[in-house]
């Protein structure tokens, strides 16, 4: 490949300029301190990527009682802050940037795992059918969540902007709003999981107004042009069930169109009836992020159609760090391995080779 690849050329998403159009996308990787604190392996891991335009770093809770798994990041506590800190100047030593994925579980939540004395929350006393693995007890079911009133709502939504603080103490260079995957903001979205009557549920518009309203809270703090949100229309994952997906998105999008958001990080719709690429490019006028099963010639031939800035890779950034080195050099890329995905230490990790 030469220099002037589709994907190398650097790019703008909001305020954020990005020295070439590879982003990496966040993973869940349960590398954490037990409390929650990123540590010098999280370090190693995120600054070995940096190469990246942009790194999304992994779904962190914003407040405890938002925790899904073990070992999962928090950005609450000092010490929260600390370690990310040391992970945010190692990726801008070397010239890489680095937002944060903000992402509240919600009703995706054990008490095996946050402890019994912090509730489970969710937009209505639903329960989630599934399980989580807790290193305390095993295989768990979800605990039955209590429902949020409706000033407990507007506190949750003040959670996002003090994690936005944190996050912007620990030196991001911005926020992401997971909104994906069965988790609090998209609770509140689908139709199945929003049984309440009140502001924030009954009907799309008041659907759609818990992430419009994360988001609004996100951006006072870092300033629209340094916030993203990520969305899924038609995902399935952690008993997601929303009966028209394709409106509650575009809901929420015309719900925050006056916002000038940095980016809309837009992962491939699983079921066919929906485009979502093209949902981000009709109801959405800011930079498109797309995702999902993407490798390099797909994702170049996709940015020169036009149809989005950038394109961020998951799994091949697991096994190569030094991804956008392979694709300079267009050399073969390194296959993950599944099993070390969530298990902790460097195997897996920190330990893939570069080329
Ligand atoms: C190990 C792993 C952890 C993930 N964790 C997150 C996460 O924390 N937040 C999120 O929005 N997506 C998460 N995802 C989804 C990825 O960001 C991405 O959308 C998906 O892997 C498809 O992209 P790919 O084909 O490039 O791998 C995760 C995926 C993997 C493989």
């Amino acid at each position: 490949m030469t220099k002037t690849h589709p994907l190398l050329t650097g790019c703008a998403l909001g305020d954020i300029q990005l020295a070439n159009r590879v982003v990496m996308a966040p993973m869940t990787r349960n590398r954490a301190e037990v409390d929650g604190s990123p540590n010098n392996l999280m370090r190693d891991y995120y600054s070995q990527r940096a190469n990246a335009g942009l790194i999304v770093a992994e779904g962190t809770w914003p407040v405890a009682a938002g925790q899904a798994y073990n070992r999962q990041p928090g950005i609450e506590t000092p010490e929260h802050i600390k370690g990310w800190r040391a992970v945010t100047d190692a990726v801008h030593e070397q010239g890489g940037k680095i937002v944060l994925q903000i992402m509240h579980a919600g009703r995706i939540g054990s008490h095996h795992i946050k402890g019994s004395e912090l509730a489970t929350v969710a937009p209505s006393a639903i329960k989630a059918r599934g399980e989580v693995y807790t290193d305390s007890a095993g295989m768990q079911p979800y605990d039955m969540p209590t429902e949020l009133s409706t000033e407990a709502v507007w506190k949750v939504i003040d959670e996002h902007r003090q994690a936005a603080i944190n996050a912007k103490e620990a030196g991001f260079d911005g926020v992401e709003l997971h909104c994906t995957s069965g988790y609090l903001p998209m609770q509140f979205l689908c139709s199945d999981s929003n049984q309440r009557s009140d502001e924030f549920g009954g009907n799309v518009q008041a659907r759609v107004k818990f992430a419009a309203e994360c988001l609004r809270a996100m951006a006072s703090v870092f300033g629209a042009g340094r916030v993203g949100l990520r969305m899924n229309p038609g995902n399935r994952f952690n008993d997601t069930n929303d009966e028209f997906p394709e409106e509650s998105h575009v809901a929420l999008l015309k719900a925050i169109s006056d916002l000038d958001l940095a980016y809309l990080h837009m992962m491939r719709a699983p079921i066919e009836q929906i485009d979502a690429f093209k949902i981000g490019r009709e109801s959405f006028k800011g930079a498109l992020i797309i995702n999902d099963g993407f490798n390099p010639d797909s994702a170049a031939q996709a940015v020169i159609a036009g149809q989005a800035e950038a394109v961020s890779f998951a799994r091949h950034y697991v096994s190569n760090p030094d991804f956008v080195s392979r694709i300079v050099a267009n050399l073969p890329l390194t296959r993950l391995d599944r099993k070390t995905l969530y298990t902790p230490g460097a195997a897996g990790y920190t330990d893939y080779a570069t080329a």
